[in-house]
């Protein structure tokens, strides 16, 4: 059976900036920015995205083109089957799997919250969150099942436009509001506050947070990427794609943080220790609840931000359903549905465990983005930086070339994904040990 591709660029684009943008951006950056100094940890943010990421990037999704197949098998495919690295790109199959475990029951959350602003007497506890995650889960099945062009590339063509204009209308909303008579200050200290950069808050901790934030939300080291890139047609350039991921993913996080930040602080009293105190999904769940009552159409706004939070959160967590489902089918020679059916049924344990016992969620988290994704994504730029043929490598990003011109930053791409990528890496997890201890 001939391979599964995208149908066109703006698909792939709407697709893979689909698996980026997603609770990430809209549930966890605004709190870590928060937490950790503002715009300063926006610039560590950037800073990383750009010198470790985007090398990151570049290689898994030229990894996925160049073998055209999913992420457990192309880094074999292309080291000439070396046995080495399809062990370690076992990592790609537990990795996804970890992460789908947790997030379907915040994406399940998603769906309670959006019944629960219109009022509705909704019974809570840990069976309800079960039924919500698996409804959620529910949803992925039905969109993976669909296949690719028309289940994932269908539903994100529609989902993903349709979440940039609710979120945009969230930020204007939220930058426009007048403060509450109880509030000391405005929506534009808000701004300020995310704006601002207090370098004294930079410490070695922060910067693990901005590279844990990065690699969680720009989906790396996952399996994700090679994937995707796998279904991406050779007509279009692996870096131009790179950087409008990047760039997207950054500029919906910033947005997100406009529409919920200046909000708290337009409408809360003493806004600055409510942000210090709810400095985790509280910020999301029971904050904003709390603040959508009192904004001028704020009956309208709740039900439509955490629809947009259910969208961004599928369009996440489907491209995580998919790595294993690519895996399955084309290692156990068994079609999609089956496949598909194989991993919902993983899915459900892993996802009951996670609802019923919530201190799983934070742990499961921690292991997943602090320790897997880097290394998830180290060996990638390992395995492009020093077991690949360059000249392959460089015909594969040149390949679709808008700008030829890109081409000479090659040596430089190169000196990236060599050293710079994985020793930044390692110097994060060399201070995250001693620093934590
Ligand atoms: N990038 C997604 C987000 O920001 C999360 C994700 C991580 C998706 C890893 C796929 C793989 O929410």
């Amino acid at each position: 059976m001939e391979r599964e591709k995208f149908s066109s660029k703006f698909g792939a684009l709407m697709v893979i900036i689909g698996s980026a943008v997603g609770l990430g951006n809209i549930w966890r950056f605004p709190y870590m920015v928060g937490a950790n100094g503002g715009a300063a940890f926006i610039l560590l943010y950037i800073l990383f995205a750009v010198i470790i990421c985007l090398p990151v990037m570049l290689a898994e999704i030229s990894i996925g083109r160049k073998s055209r197949t999913n992420a457990f098998g192309g880094m074999y495919r292309l080291s000439g089957e070396k046995k080495f690295w399809k062990g370690a790109s076992l990592l790609y199959l537990v990795t996804p799997c970890l992460i789908t475990f947790f997030y379907c029951v915040i994406g399940g959350m998603t769906i309670e919250f959006f019944f629960r602003s219109f009022g509705l007497n909704i019974p809570s506890g840990p069976w309800w969150t079960l039924l919500w995650t698996l409804l959620f889960l529910g949803c992925n099945a039905v969109i993976i099942m669909g296949g690719v062009k028309d289940g994932i590339e269908r539903s994100s063509k529609i989902m993903m436009p349709m979440l940039f204009v609710i979120i945009v209308l969230m930020a204007l909303r939220s930058i426009t509001l007048p403060s509450s008579t109880e509030a000391t200050t405005g929506a534009l200290d808000g701004v300020k506050f995310l704006f601002r950069p207090d370098f004294s808050k930079i410490t070695a901790q922060t910067a693990i947070a901005a590279l844990g934030q990065a690699f969680f939300s720009l989906s790396l080291g996952s399996g994700v990427l090679m994937t995707y890139g796998s279904y991406v047609e050779r007509h279009y350039n692996v870096r131009t794609i790179s950087w409008q991921i990047v760039l997207s993913d950054m500029g919906f996080a910033i947005i997100a943080g406009i529409a919920v930040i200046p909000a708290v602080f337009a409408l809360k009293a003493d806004p600055a220790a409510v942000l210090s105190d709810n400095m985790d999904s509280a910020l999301v769940f029971e904050i904003l609840p709390e603040v959508f009552p009192m904004m001028p159409l704020g009956g309208v706004l709740q039900p439509l931000f955490f629809f947009a939070l259910f969208l961004a959160a599928l369009t996440s967590s489907i491209s995580q359903f998919e790595v294993p489902v690519a895996a399955v089918m084309n290692d156990g020679k068994v079609s999609r549905k089956k496949a598909s059916l194989i991993l919902l049924a993983v899915f459900t344990v892993g996802c009951t465990i996670c609802s019923l016992v919530p201190k799983t969620i934070s742990i499961f988290d921690a292991i997943a983005s602090n320790w897997l994704l880097p290394i998830g994504g180290v060996l990638a730029v390992i395995f492009i930086g020093w077991f690949y043929s360059k000249e392959e490598f460089r015909s594969e990003l040149s390949s679709g070339d808008l700008y030829p011109t890109g081409n000479r930053l090659f040596g430089f791409v190169l000196l990236l994904i060599k050293y710079i990528a994985p020793l930044g890496v390692l110097a994060i997890f060399l201070s995250k040990i001693f620093l934590t201890r």
